[in-house]
C-alpha cells in the first residue's frame, strides 16, 4: 500500500444512512451518509472497548457504537456517552479518514496506514 495516495472505496450510491462497513488493505473501516447528504468515513474500531462501530446506527448524524452507545460525529469526535452521570466526551477522539465521494468513495488512506 503507497500512503497519501485515494483509494477507491465504495461506489457512492450504496453508502446510505445505514453504517457500510469496509475492509480494505488489511484495515477495517465504517462509512454512512449524513442527512446533509455528506458521506464520513472512520475506523471501524469504537475508542472505548473496541467495539465495530459499522454493526451500529447512525443517530443525528452520527455513528452509534452498537455496545454502549457512545456516538461519535463524520470528525471523529465522541458526541454522547449515553450513561448515568456526567461523562467528558473530550479525548476519545477517532482519526477522521479523508473521503472523496463522486461517483465513488475515495479513502486518502495516510493516517491510517501510519497508525
Ligand atoms: S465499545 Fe463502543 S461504546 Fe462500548
Amino acid at each position: 500500500m503507497f500512503i497519501n495516495f485515494w483509494y477507491p472505496a465504495e461506489q457512492s450510491k450504496n453508502i446510505g444512512n445505514e453504517p457500510t462497513k469496509l475492509r480494505m488493505l488489511g484495515q477495517d473501516f465504517v462509512l454512512w451518509r449524513d442527512s446533509k447528504d455528506r458521506v464520513h468515513c472512520l475506523s471501524n474500531t469504537c475508542t472505548y472497548r473496541g467495539g465495530s462501530l459499522g454493526g451500529g446506527k447512525v443517530k443525528d448524524d452520527c455513528i452509534q457504537c452498537p455496545y454502549h452507545g457512545w456516538r461519535f460525529d463524520g470528525d471523529g469526535n465522541c458526541t454522547a456517552i449515553p450513561s448515568p452521570g456526567r461523562h467528558n466526551t473530550k479525548g476519545w477522539v477517532l482519526d477522521p479518514i479523508p473521503l472523496l465521494d463522486g461517483s465513488t468513495a475515495e479513502l486518502e488512506l495516510d493516517k491510517a496506514a501510519g497508525e
